[in-house]
This record gives C-alpha cells, sequence and structure tokens, in this order.
C-alpha cells in the first residue's frame, strides 16, 4: 500500500476492464493503477486514456507483473481467463474483484473457489444489479411484504447489438454470459433458490453465436424452492436499445425494476407513455452507477471496512442454475438444478 492509498491491477482493458478502469483512476483512495491486457496495446491505450487521472496509471507486460506491484486486482478479462487468474492472485495473497461468471464451468468455479478460500483471500463477484437503486428498492419491498406473496417474477435482459463476434466463443454462451445476471437478482432478491429450469434457445442472428454452439436468443422457466415461478428471456437483438427489467407480482402490489423514462419500449396504447428519446444504449450506460458502487464496496472491503457483498460462493450458485438452463436448452427437457450441482 502506498501511504493509506491502494495499489490496483486490472487485468483486461476490453469493454467493462476500462470502465473500471477508469472508476479506480478516480477514486481518491486509489493510488496507483497497473492495467495488462494479452493485448498490450489496449491495456497501453487506456492508460494513456487516464493519464490526468488522481491516481498514478501505468501498465504492466504480464499478469505477474501486475500481481507483483498490487495490493488488489481487478479481473475483467475474457471469462475463460478468470479461474486461472484467480487462482494466481489468491497465491500472491491479493484480494479479488472478478468479473461474473467466476469460470465457464463448475469445476472451474469451485477450483478457483478452493483456492481463493484456501488462501483466505476476499473474492467479489461483478453482480453489479445488487447495487443499481431500483433492484435494492425493490428487494427491501418484497422483504418488508408491500406486495404480499409474490407468486410471478418476470425478467428481461436485452442487449441492443450483439458482441463483437471474438467476445462469443470465450464468453460461455449467452445464458452463462447474460441470464447469469437474471439468476443471481433472483436469488438475491427473493433469498429463495431456483430449483428446476426449462430453457430454449434460437439463432435467427449472426452465424457466429451457431458456429460457436451459442443461441442469440433464449427463454427459460424457472422454479423457485417456495414454488415461486419466474421467467427469464435475454437476447442479443433489441433493436429497441439495452433493456434490463425485472417485474414482480405479487397478491397485493406489482412492482416493475428498470422501467422509467429510457427502457426502450413503444407503449402500442393511444394513452401510453411516449417512447423514450435517449433509451439505454448499452450496460455501460444503464448500470454506471451500479459498476461505480460496486467498486468502491470492494475497496472499503478491502480496507476491512465492509463486508464482502457478493462472495465467490453466489457466483457458483449462480452459474449452477445456468449451467442447468444451458443443459436443459441443450436436451429439450426440464432439469432440477441439483442434477448439475
Ligand atoms: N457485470 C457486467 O455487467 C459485465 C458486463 C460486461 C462484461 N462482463 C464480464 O467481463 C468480462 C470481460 O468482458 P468484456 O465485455 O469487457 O470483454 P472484452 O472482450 O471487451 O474484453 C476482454 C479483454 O480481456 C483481454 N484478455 C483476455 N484474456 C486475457 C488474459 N489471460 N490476460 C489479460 N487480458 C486478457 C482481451 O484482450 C480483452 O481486451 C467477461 O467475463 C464478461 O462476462 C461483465
Amino acid at each position: 500500500m502506498a501511504g493509506d492509498r491502494l495499489r490496483v491491477g486490472v487485468l483486461g482493458a476490453g469493454r467493462i476492464g476500462s470502465f473500471h478502469a477508469r472508476t479506480l483512476a478516480a477514486a481518491g483512495d486509489v493510488g496507483e493503477l497497473v492495467i495488462a491486457d494479452a493485448d498490450p496495446a489496449r491495456a497501453t491505450a487506456l492508460a494513456a486514456s487516464l493519464a490526468a487521472s488522481p491516481a498514478e496509471v501505468r501498465t504492466a507486460a504480464s499478469a505477474q507483473e501486475v500481481l507483483a506491484a498490487s495490493d488488489a486486482v481487478v479481473i475483467a478479462t475474457a471469462t475463460a481467463a478468470h479461474a486461472e487468474l484467480i487462482t494466481r492472485a489468491a497465491r500472491a495473497g491479493l484480494p479479488v474483484f472478478c468479473e461474473k461468471p467466476v469460470a465457464l464451468d463448475p469445476a472451474g468455479t469451485r477450483a478457483a473457489l478452493r483456492e481463493a478460500g484456501a488462501a483466505g483471500i476476499l473474492l467479489q463477484i461483478g453482480f453489479q444489479r445488487r447495487f443499481d437503486a431500483g433492484f435494492r428498492a425493490a428487494r427491501e419491498a418484497l422483504r418488508a411484504g408491500v406486495l404480499g406473496r409474490v407468486h410471478t417474477i418476470r425478467c428481461v435482459n436485452s442487449d441492443a447489438v450483439p458482441p463483437p463476434a471474438a467476445f462469443v466463443p470465450l464468453s460461455g454462451g449467452l445464458i452463462r454470459d447474460c441470464m447469469v445476471h437474471d439468476v443471481d437478482t433472483l436469488r438475491w432478491l427473493t433469498g429463495r433458490e431456483v430449483v428446476e429450469v426449462y430453457a430454449r434457445g434460437s439463432n435467427g442472428g449472426a452465424a457466429f453465436f451457431r458456429e460457436a454452439g451459442d443461441v442469440d436468443t433464449a427463454a427459460a422457466l424457472l422454479t423457485l424452492d417456495d414454488g415461486t415461478l419466474a421467467t427469464a428471456t435475454a437476447t442479443r437483438y433489441n433493436g429497441a436499445g439495452y433493456d434490463v427489467r425485472m417485474e414482480l407480482s405479487g397478491e397485493r402490489d406489482q412492482w416493475a425494476v428498470g422501467l422509467a423514462g429510457r427502457t426502450p419500449v413503444t407503449s402500442a396504447e393511444p394513452d401510453g407513455p411516449a417512447a423514450p428519446e435517449r433509451p439505454w444504449p448499452g450496460f455501460l450506460e444503464r448500470f454506471a452507477d451500479a459498476y461505480r458502487a460496486e467498486l468502491a464496496a470492494f475497496v472499503r472491503a478491502v480496507r476491512g471496512e465492509a463486508e464482502n457483498p457478493c462472495p465467490g460462493e453466489e457466483g457458483l450458485r449462480a452459474l449452477l442454475v445456468a449451467e442447468a438452463c444451458e443443459l436443459s436448452r441443450r436436451e429439450n427437457r426440464p432439469v432440477r438444478v441439483a442434477e448439475v450441482g
């Protein structure tokens, strides 16, 4: 630690890694930021764009160099590299913030969690919706009984435009990459576990999804352990904009998360709300505040000032449900989550 200001390593300078680096470089309690990417030009460009930040920003040639120069590390590489980097950071005794999902499969996730547990390090997973004002308000309302018995929950998760083709084969697929957020939100919000799923997928868009064994659109029916029914849909093609919503229907009231001025929906009703002038273009804009808040929470947890808000085990629980959905859509049958757990 440089004085009481942290030295933070950032591994991965892509879409989300760049956002996290910008957040950290502007945070007063980060003194130094060390960035590395498998593509060094990306790390260099990112560091250059942050040259005027309060934190000192530099690049490193390898993950090893980043780990050796940091008090804590943020892993925002392609998913396929997460587990190995968590393991290396754990062996170096460093606290880790890792983007979701922890790994591409449950075995890789468990191995990384074992390493983190054995080293006794802090491991926080990047489920940023836990820091979103709307999701937090809905959680409080549900838990305070405002909605009464909730019987149905509907999750919407739509990208406006597909990710780059190169992202897809390393992502784990639409369900593990995107729907895993809906699963985490369902678990965190309700405090219940998903016990059974039935999922389907479709491919009407670019061939690179199919070629990677992936789908560009998916829908799942999820049954919670108290019998609550939830649906989750995800797509890479929502021309209207980036759309993340959750509707919770109870005996007493019905709440919608993500239904606001920039929600990319046009009402078909003559007296319905006007279509948004500036619909959300993507996840970075929609969840900017939540991404900043989760990293602020990470810094507090590293300093021992707060509990870990999203431990590694939460990443495993969500991935197991996503894994069950993936199996269900591949085999076209309902799957008990215990089958993959
Ligand atoms: N929480 C969220 O809402 C959210 C949003 C987007 C992405 N993500 C997650 O963040 C991760 C990155 O996604 P992205 O959209 O930024 O992808 P991206 O493709 O834009 O960036 C990934 C970067 O990682 C680099 N990289 C790959 N392997 C590496 C390695 N071994 N060492 C160093 N660098 C390496 C690549 O060169 C690339 O620059 C994924 O796991 C994704 O699931 C989370």
